[in-house]
């Protein structure tokens, strides 16, 4: 391992949604690729989801054969982190609590090649914070992918302070390798898109809340209106009213801009377990077979 500028061997910590996708797409583009996760049970049933979901692609026209083949013989999986001694990347994609990660980086530290990068999958953690606790604060990088990875073209990058122009150019193009679109960001609480994204449906919230519009026409307003795919009360359900109200609350701490400040309808609705699709209620009910407002 001469230079960290040639990846070939990618190591990935937590095989949850994200970590079983960013392996699914670094394996289609020929890395050798390593999935670790602390719950043992968790790193089989990744398999064979990455396996499924590549066959459906396949089905569907969206990726090769070669693709899906490389797919499934690329991906070896791991219950020790003493195997990720000779990996040059390693994207930790474990549960988003900063104490989990710091632990990660803590056991990986005397295991891993001095040359290795670590990277960060992490939505709102502060890079530079996170960079701080390692040994190579200089190769230590945000790679925000999208959910989910196989489909979303973006990934996000994000230098720390530390972080050197080295491990940056080593990241673009490792990510152009992926045949996906990087955009830079600076190290502030939720990046780019979800700084944008979120906020926007806070405000729908608020639109809401203050009995401006209902939650019909709040959707079909930005659906007609502004020609997006979903209304921002749908999506906002989507991604899970918990996540939305963790990354205002990201934001709003981060910034102390009161601007940021979630709409209080979100905190009942978190607080009452309403966390949209997933727990069958938000601003739709799920019960039915067409979702109807709540
Ligand atoms: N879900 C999204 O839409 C999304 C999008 C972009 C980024 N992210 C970020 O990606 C990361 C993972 O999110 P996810 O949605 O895949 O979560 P997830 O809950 O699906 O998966 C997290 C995995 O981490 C594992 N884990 C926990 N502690 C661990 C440890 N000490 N060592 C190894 N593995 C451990 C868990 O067993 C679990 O399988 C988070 O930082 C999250 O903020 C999520």
């Amino acid at each position: 391992m001469e230079t960290s500028s040639k990846i070939t061997k990618v190591g990935i910590i937590g095989a949850g949604q994200m970590g079983s996708g960013i392996a699914h797409v670094c394996a289609q583009f020929g890395f050798d690729v390593l999935l670790y996760d602390i719950a043992k049970e968790v790193i089989d049933d990744s398999l064979i989801s990455i396996e499924k979901q590549a066959k459906r692609l396949h089905e569907k026209q969206r990726i090769t054969k070669n693709d899906y083949k490389a797919i499934c013989s690329n991906i070896l999986k791991s219950t020790n982190l003493e195997d990720f001694s000779d990996r040059e990347l390693i994207i930790e994609a474990a549960t988003e609590e900063e104490e989990i990660k710091k632990s990660i980086f803590k056991t990986l530290l005397p295991i891993i090649h001095h040359n290795a990068i670590l990277a960060t999958n992490t939505s709102s953690i502060s890079i530079t914070r996170l960079a701080a606790a390692t040994d190579r604060p200089q190769a230590f990088i945000g790679v925000h992918f999208m959910n989910p990875v196989p489909v979303m073209k973006l990934v996000e990058i994000i230098k720390g302070i530390t972080t050197d122009d080295v491990t940056y150019q080593t990241i673009i193009d490792f990510i152009s390798k992926l045949d996906k679109t990087a955009v830079t960001s600076q190290d502030f609480p939720a990046f780019i898109v979800n700084r944008i994204l979120v906020p926007m449906l806070n405000e729908a919230m608020f639109i809401l809340y203050e009995g401006i519009s209902n939650v019909n026409d709040i959707d079909q307003a930005m659906k007609l209106g502004a020609n997006h795919p979903m209304g921002p009360l749908e999506l906002a359900d989507f991604i899970g009213l918990d996540t939305c109200l963790s990354i205002m609350q990201v934001i709003f701490n981060g910034s102390g801009d009161s601007k940021y400040r979630p709409c209080p309808l979100l905190v009942n609705y978190v607080e009452a377990g309403w966390l949209g699709r997933k727990s069958g209620k938000g601003f739709y009910d799920y019960s039915q077979n067409v979702p109807v407002p709540s």
